[in-house]
């Protein structure tokens, strides 16, 4: 089929410089989420409606195989579609889609398009309690016969609460014909999509219908109250697909995945964790509340401890991190490793059994395997132009505040003391510290409050 996404609206309601369909769920913007769903279907064509913020939408959003159509001035819904047409293929239908419509399952679509058929008009229809402000569905003796636009009913239709949810198919050829012929003599003054309807009728083509499994798949975004609101049911429905695959949460309510988080057996995850972009935990690692993880691999039976930030490292297993770590990019910490509260680690490579459980930065550095790194380590990785690196062998042990002035190596087996400033080379197994030898000054007097000035 062909594919066309309505995003040309300007959103007003939304009371924002950003473009209606650039705002983000899930950290991904409402069009890429309608994107991915028609990708899913392999269309023949896929065409974007845009208008306002145009170049900024064609900026943000990716895909080389989208033809970007502007339309401008958007004088509605139909002739917003019949700016699609030129991209369109007649052998195939031509599936409308919205831009802020972000929810729609890919299984809800494939039903409405098996319903209509190569020849029939499909609209995607929804039962709501309140149908106020939606295009209303008029049956006679069960078949559709037209849709009426909240503002063009009277009383007895409005009562109707069967509504249009916007989501149609219709035959390629024929929809150019029914689009050509579209009025816009109503009470909104546009060109209404569903106007086709009654034409298609009119023509002797049978109006299908199909119907979500859940009726927030057809929810628009049109305040920053309703993103809230679908924000809130896509967390609510990642929530449930972790538990149906084994996850423990300690309160389903209270997690965010904004991008993938794969998980492995026995899981368990406390509150207000957020996951961002790509993130596998291994079997049975647990996460500590109000952790954040961004493009992070946590390896089997490690425990995050509460408070930590990690984003773009690798953790291998059975390691303990936090609470109050924070592992920046390209920081790869292997089995058995410790990381403890206010320990920053940046660009380094950590081996088995290595710790730094307190209070440390640790940048740009190799460590080997069963090094200890004192409370209030240092590398001073940067001398204000340029990065050096510190490496740190196997068995070394680093007295606490002590200062790796880089590039600065420390043997197989080192001890420094404690409070050494490193600025060349420990050797293996010996002890090295710098240090002003310690003195007492006998005749010493403190200063006394009151007595005598000289
Ligand atoms: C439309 C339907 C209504 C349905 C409702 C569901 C029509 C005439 N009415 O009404 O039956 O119940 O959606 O939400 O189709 N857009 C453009 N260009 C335009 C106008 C709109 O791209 O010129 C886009 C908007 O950005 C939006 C979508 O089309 O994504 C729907 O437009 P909107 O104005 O919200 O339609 P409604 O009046 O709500
Ligand atoms: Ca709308």
């Amino acid at each position: 089929m062909n594919i066309v996404v309505l995003a040309a609206g300007q959103g007003k309601r939304m009371r924002s410089e950003l473009p209606k369909v650039l705002h983000p769920l899930a950290g991904r913007a409402l069009l890429d989420h309608v994107l991915a769903c028609a990708r899913s279907l392999a269309p023949q064509r896929l065409v974007v409606v845009i208008g306002h913020g145009a170049d900024r939408v064609r900026a943000t959003v990716s895909g080389g195989d989208i033809s970007w159509v502007v339309q401008d001035p958007q004088l509605g819904t139909g002739h917003a579609v019949a700016q699609a047409l030129p991209e369109l293929d007649d052998s195939v239908p031509t599936l409308v889609l919205y831009g802020d419509v972000p929810l729609t399952r890919v299984a809800t679509l494939a039903r409405l398009l098996e319903a209509a058929g190569p020849a029939d008009v499909g609209l995607l229809t929804v039962e709501l309690a309140d149908p106020s402000g939606y295009g209303r569905i008029v049956r006679e003796e069960g078949a559709i016969t037209r849709i009426v636009e909240h503002r063009d009913a009277d009383e007895r239709l409005r009562a109707i609460t069967e509504v249009n949810t916007g989501i149609l198919v219709a035959p390629t050829p024929a929809l150019r014909r029914w689009l050509a012929a579209l009025s816009n003599e109503n009470a909104q003054g546009e060109y209404y999509l569903t106007d086709i309807v009654a034409a298609a009728v009119a023509d002797g083509v049978k109006i299908a219908s199909a119907q979500p499994e859940d009726a927030w798949e057809t929810l628009g975004v049109n305040s920053k109250a309703q993103l809230a609101e679908l924000e809130r049911i896509h967390q609510g429905n990642v929530a449930a697909a972790l538990m149906d695959a084994g996850v423990t949460l300690a309160d389903p309510a209270r997690i965010d995945v904004r991008g993938r988080l794969h998980c492995g057996r026995d899981v368990t995850i406390d509150v207000n964790c957020v996951f961002e972009g790509e993130v596998r935990l291994g079997n049975g690692a647990s996460v500590g509340a109000n952790c954040v993880l961004r493009d992070a691999i946590v390896g089997a039976g490690t425990e995050v401890k509460p408070f930590t930030h990690v984003d773009g490292a690798k953790i291998g297993a059975n390691a303990r991190i936090g609470p109050y770590a924070r592992l920046r990019p390209g920081t790869e910490l292997a089995d058995e490793t410790h990381v403890g509260n206010f320990v920053e680690m940046k660009k380094t490579r950590m081996g088995a059994g290595s710790k730094a459980n307190h209070l440390a930065y640790v940048g740009d550095a190799v460590i080997g395997e069963r090094v200890n790194i004192g409370a209030g380590t240092i590398t001073c990785n940067y001398d204000g132009v340029n990065k050096h690196q510190t490496v740190i062998e196997d068995d070394a042990f680093i007295g606490s505040d002590s200062q790796l002035v880089a590039p600065v190596r420390v043997g197989k087996g080192a001890t420094l003391g404690a409070g050494t400033t490193l600025t060349s080379d420990a050797p293996a197994d010996k002890l090295t510290l710098s240090r002003a030898p310690q003195v007492t000054i006998e005749r010493w007097k403190r200063p006394q409050k009151g007595g005598k000035k000289h």
